[in-house]
């Protein structure tokens, strides 16, 4: 690769042990994927920021740098850590857990890391520019800063990530380069889509075609929410390795479809209608018992708009006491949440806000397991994905009316 001045002297050790080592890791990433330079970021979201993805190696690794004298130089912001920073004890999370994300969390901070522990960093301060170069981790969060927001990144791993924050560069390959960015199938909506079940459905299905490739959707009305978007990003990036969408009409670079195929032939063409979609709802409402056990809102974590939603449906009833409720979100949101009354209607209902952390990250399997429950209902189609594979735990699928009308019941109607 061919690396400025500056960026030999951080390859050689002049400024320092961390900064050798994180450009060795860029280096060698960059090498393995015939990236002919780096490209200078400002904006970094890390996505290893829960022990449950680091472990106790990523922990070390991070303590390291930062004693070695390491410091972030892009504006750095972390995704959600294994739990609750305030509440875990009350939630059933672990001691030695809590002591493990401890430290962690102080590296990360201490390196320069603003801990928001969200994977919404777009609706609390870091939303990148249309075309800023990016270094950004989780899957979710990335698909929806390239895609809707028109910012360029990679999907980030750990190290890298850390890397990138570090020295301010990331490898020039895959989706910083334009000509990568364009469409490979097109798949035509023409069914209605309403609210974030839908939309998951549509990713969910989307991801299954597309494994790396980018889709281009014709279809999406220009009305779709960002948090529409943002169901859509991630259930495309848990059914498949997407890292970018197109909607015709709705998102920046797809003003056309010739745009958004940037002048080539989509290589397939499908079509997503009522058919599909309940394909994709039958295969995610897997469990065949009316039970509910675990109700899980906020994959990604939950907006304040989807707060509104969630209390709506609440009202002034009462969460069957054989079910658990909780809504994910940030701390943020829940600070409006709080302003708003909606966090006192779920729990006056019997349910939880839980911040800073998710089911996937953080140790759910054990706390269902505590819970006695085995099954997870949900609104997310990311959740509703990995939750047997990952959690062990059976899954219904639907939108936020039918599931809090089932946490309510206690029954889930089909
Ligand atoms: Fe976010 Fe966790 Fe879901 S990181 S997208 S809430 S799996």
């Amino acid at each position: 690769m061919q690396l400025t001045d500056y960026e030999k002297r951080m390859q050689n050790g002049e400024m320092g042990e961390p900064y050798r080592k994180a450009m060795d890791i860029l280096v060698a990433l960059g090498e393995s994927f015939d990236a002919e330079r780096m490209v200078e970021v400002k904006n970094t979201h890390l996505a290893g920021a829960s022990i449950i993805v680091t472990g106790e190696a990523g922990i070390k690794f991070a303590e390291n740098i930062q004693s070695q004298g390491g410091c972030f130089c892009t504006r750095t912001t972390s995704n959600p850590t294994a739990l609750d920073s305030a509440r875990w004890r009350e939630l059933g999370m672990d001691e030695k857990d809590a002591e493990m994300q401890g430290r962690l969390t102080n590296a990360l901070a201490k390196l320069g890391t603003q801990v928001i522990s969200t994977c919404i960093p777009y609706f609390v301060g870091n939303a990148p520019r249309f075309g800023e170069h990016v270094a950004w981790g989780e899957s979710s969060a990335v698909i929806y800063a390239n895609s809707v927001l028109g910012a360029r990144t990679n999907r980030e791993g750990g190290p890298s990530g850390l890397a990138a924050a570090l020295c301010g560069r990331v490898p020039e390959f895959g989706f910083h380069l334009k000509e990568n960015r364009y469409g490979k199938l097109l798949i035509n909506v023409t069914t209605p889509l309403s609210g974030v079940t839908d939309y998951g459905c549509l990713g969910y299905y989307a991801g299954t075609l597309s494994s790396q490739d980018t889709p281009v959707f014709t279809g999406i009305p220009a009305a779709a929410t960002p948090d529409e978007l943002k169901a859509l990003s991630a259930a495309l990036g848990s059914s498949g390795a997407v890292t970018m969408f197109h909607a015709v009409g709705v998102t920046p670079e797809a003003p056309d479809l010739e745009t958004a195929f940037g002048g080539g032939r989509p290589e397939l063409v499908v079509e997503f209608g009522e058919k599909e979609k309940q394909m994709i709802v039958n295969k995610l409402d897997r469990e065949k018992s009316d039970d509910i056990g675990w109700v899980m809102m906020g994959c990604p974590h939950a907006s304040i708009f989807e707060f509104a939603d969630i209390a709506r449906a609440i009202g002034d009833k009462k969460v069957n006491p054989d079910v658990t409720l909780w809504v994910c979100t940030s701390a943020q949101i829940k600070t409006i949440a709080d302003r708003m009354g909606y966090t006192a209607i779920i729990e006056k209902a019997g349910g939880k806000v839980v911040c800073d952390t998710c089911p996937v990250l953080a140790p759910t399997r054990d706390l269902a397991q505590k819970m006695g429950h085995r099954i997870l209902t949900t609104n997310s189609a990311k959740m509703a994905h990995y939750s047997p594979g990952q959690f062990g735990l059976m899954t219904h699928y639907g939108n936020i009316d039918k599931i809090i009308e089932a946490a309510i019941s206690g029954k889930w109607k089909r």
